[in-house]
């Protein structure tokens, strides 16, 4: 660890050399042409989504994105790692996981059992180091795209641990004195539902995008990414009762964009025609999910 004197420089060294980055990778002006993430076949991003993702990775910054439940976040990782090329290394952050976890873990017990059945190599502690996730990122040696999906699951601290390891792409191993330290920065994603407020000094480490629930033109083509051949008048009527139900004041869980896709699979499948959708609501327990909200819709047919 370093000092806090240390650690002003270090901020220092790499404020210049954000600065420096920032004069030289045309965001004055020229903008992202050529290089650079400009949506994927599968996946519709809006423009100022791109923006985001190009300008974290030119100020080699974490990018921070917050939404509603399928909004595409994770989706969006996947994406940017398919269309630069790079590999995906996914840490799914639940609500028992430690920011250690990501760095390494040394398996102690792995080691003793060993011990006693006079396995070879036991005084070796590195080979029972493991790399967790960001370890795993920092060590490749091509640049990868690190998704940090849904860190507002684990508790307050965990995105302040991670800080300086962010910040400095680096770690340190106590048990073998080894460092490990990024060959090439990744592309750092960090996916939030939004469910805990996230510390300040975090955010101010990010660059921040909130995923607006898509309009109807953008839900348009994200659908048709998923349904080419959807007959247009049954691709209208479905849209139209799922943003009704959408805005329905008292519903408990808006249906999202996943399960606008897979309803109108449903109703393919199904082989409902587009005039049965308004009046039947087939399969409408694709779109609601809870027992309470599935009765107001019921009720509220004069919506529709
Ligand atoms: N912009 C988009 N383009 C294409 N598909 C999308 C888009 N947004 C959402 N989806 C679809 O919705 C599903 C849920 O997206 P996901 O990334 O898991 O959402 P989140 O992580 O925000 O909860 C995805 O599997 C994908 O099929
Ligand atoms: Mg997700």
């Amino acid at each position: 660890m370093n000092s806090p004197a240390e650690w002003y420089e270090l901020d220092r060294n790499r404020k210049m050399e954000e600065k420096m980055a920032g004069e030289n990778n045309g965001l004055n002006g020229a903008g992202f042409q050529g290089a650079g993430f400009h949506g994927s076949r599968d996946y519709v991003a809006s423009e100022e989504l791109m923006a985001s993702v190009n300008v974290a990775i030119a100020l080699k910054k974490p990018l921070l994105i917050k939404g509603e439940p399928g909004t595409g976040k994770t989706k969006l990782a996947e994406a940017v790692a398919a269309s630069l090329g790079k590999k995906l290394i996914i840490w799914n952050i639940k609500s028992t996981t430690k920011a250690q976890e990501g760095l390494y873990v040394y398996d102690t017990i792995q080691r003793l059992y060993d011990g006693q059945f006079g396995e070879e190599g036991v005084d070796d502690i590195s080979r029972y180091i493991k790399l967790g996730k960001l370890g795993e990122a920092f060590d490749s040696e091509e640049q990868v795209v690190l998704l940090i999906d849904e860190i507002d699951k684990a508790d307050l601290e965990f995105p302040n641990d991670l800080l300086w390891e962010l910040d400095q792409m680096e770690f340190y191993i106590h048990e073998t004195k080894r460092t490990v330290k990024a060959k090439q920065r990744p592309i750092v994603i960090i996916t939030s539902n939004a469910e805990k407020e996230l510390p300040d000094a975090f955010l101010r480490r990010c660059i921040f995008h909130y995923i607006d629930f898509p309009d109807q033109q953008l839900m348009e083509e994200i659908v048709k990414v998923h349904h080419p051949d959807v007959e247009e008048n049954l691709l209208k009527n479905a849209m139209e009762v799922f943003y009704d139900i959408r805005a329905i004041r008292d519903i408990r869980k808006k249906p999202s964009t996943s399960e606008l896709i897979d309803w109108i699979n449903a109703l393919q499948l199904g082989g409902i025609p587009a005039d049965r959708i308004k009046k039947a609501l087939p399969f409408v327990g694709v779109v609601v999910k809870k027992d309470e909200d599935l009765e107001i819709v019921k009720h509220s047919g004069s919506l529709f």
